[in-house]
């Protein structure tokens, strides 16, 4: 059953105690930062941006941010193998750790938050250099996963102090991605709602859309999401727990390989979905295929569109509509070895919703992957 909430007037007259201004940035902890800052340039259309380590009074690791429009991802690799860092990947894998978001005030963030139960992860903490001052603060949040609180109002230098330019002589076009849509979080069994009462506890936000397992499930198995947003909605966490089905819930599969609970997927933006697509794939970046009979009834289901059909079948795209308007999506495959990670690629026309006439098609695609890997 899906609900949507609808007491905006209640909404509007409760303070919001965390005002959030979107996404900061994501950190992801690698194996090897170097090559994936590489292979998030080359096949991802990221630009380098600066990098922090030995060389700029970093001792302990290397971090290299790259960005493309409102984009910002940060690999951090440790340099030796004492090191929490190093801890993490060799449990994980590569991984999303950190999903920071902007604010005004990072202390004030950090103060609502714990005060409201959050487990602190860093108490308010000012970075200083020539440019200016960025104050971080963050609390853990599922898993080993950290929302970091970014106040950068008085800073002017290119990322953060700390880190320099990164210059680069290898610097690949744009593939038209523009800003963090969602970020997913797989959690445990029954986790689910102890986490959105997390989300609505500590950081102000609103179960805006719930999805119970005769939403999402195949033949096979099931899952359940609920969508978790901020005051402004700039910012969405759907929440997703495994449900029981006649086989093995790609939740749960996530969970085994992940070792825990962690970020099952971040939606990128774009306005063209079509060119953004084609040409991540002509860069290597793979997609999750959806049979051909998905588009037969595609224009009965979702009314008329603005694009081409065919471009749509060729690159499996898929399209979905609510009250206010459509959206097109696709899925990566995991980006890494573990069936972990992976992307989401989203043009919203109008719509807020998230694809839930997709969930089967995508559903049963995800489920081939997983058989192909013995794990359904
Ligand atoms: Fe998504």
């Amino acid at each position: 059953m899906e609900t949507v909430v609808s007491n905006t007037a209640a909404k509007n007259t409760v303070q919001d105690f965390l005002p959030l201004e979107g996404t900061d940035h994501v950190e992801f902890y690698v194996g090897n930062a170097k090559q994936a800052a590489h292979f998030y340039k080359t096949a991802f259309g990221f630009q380098s941006l600066a990098y922090a380590g030995p060389e700029t009074g970093v001792k302990d690791r290397a971090s290299y941010a790259v960005r493309q429009n409102k984009l910002t991802f940060v690999f951090t690799t440790p340099l030796r193998s004492q090191n929490v860092l190093a801890d993490h990947i060799y449990k994980h894998g590569d991984a999303v750790k950190i999903l920071a978001l902007k604010v005004n005030d990072a202390a004030d963030a950090w103060k609502q938050t714990t005060i409201r139960g959050a487990k602190s992860y860093l108490e308010p903490y000012t970075l200083t250099d020539e440019q200016g001052e960025v104050i971080l603060s963050g609390i853990h949040t599922y898993g080993e996963t950290v929302h970091l609180f970014v106040e950068r109002k008085n800073y002017t230098g290119i990322f953060m102090p700390g880190y320099r330019e990164w210059k680069s002589n290898y610097n690949p076009p744009s593939t038209g991605l523009l800003y963090v849509d969602h970020c997913v979080g797989n959690v445990g069994w029954n986790q689910m709602n102890p986490w959105v009462k997390f989300y609505e506890d500590v950081m102000g936000f609103r179960n805006i859309l719930t999805f119970d397992d005769t939403d999402i499930s195949t033949e096979y198995s099931a899952l359940m999401s609920k969508v978790m947003s901020n005051g402004n909605g700039f910012v969405k966490f759907p929440i997703n727990e495994p449900a029981e089905g006649k086989k093995k819930s790609q939740v749960e599969e996530y969970l085994d390989y992940y070792d825990g609970e962690g970020c099952q997927h971040v939606a990128l933006a774009t306005a063209d979905i079509v060119q953004t697509v084609t040409d991540l794939q002509n860069r290597g970046v793979e997609f999750l295929k959806i049979p051909s009979s998905y588009y037969d009834d595609l224009v009965e289901r979702v009314g008329h569109i603005d694009e081409d059909m065919q471009p749509l079948k060729e690159l499996g795209i898929l399209v979905d509509r609510d009250e206010e308007g459509y959206l097109l999506q696709i899925f990566s495959k995991p980006v890494e070895d573990r069936p972990t990670l992976f992307f989401e690629i989203i043009q919203r026309k109008g719509a807020k919703s998230f694809g839930k006439g997709n969930f089967k098609a995508l559903f049963e695609a995800i489920e081939r992957e997983q058989e192909l890997r013995g794990n359904l």
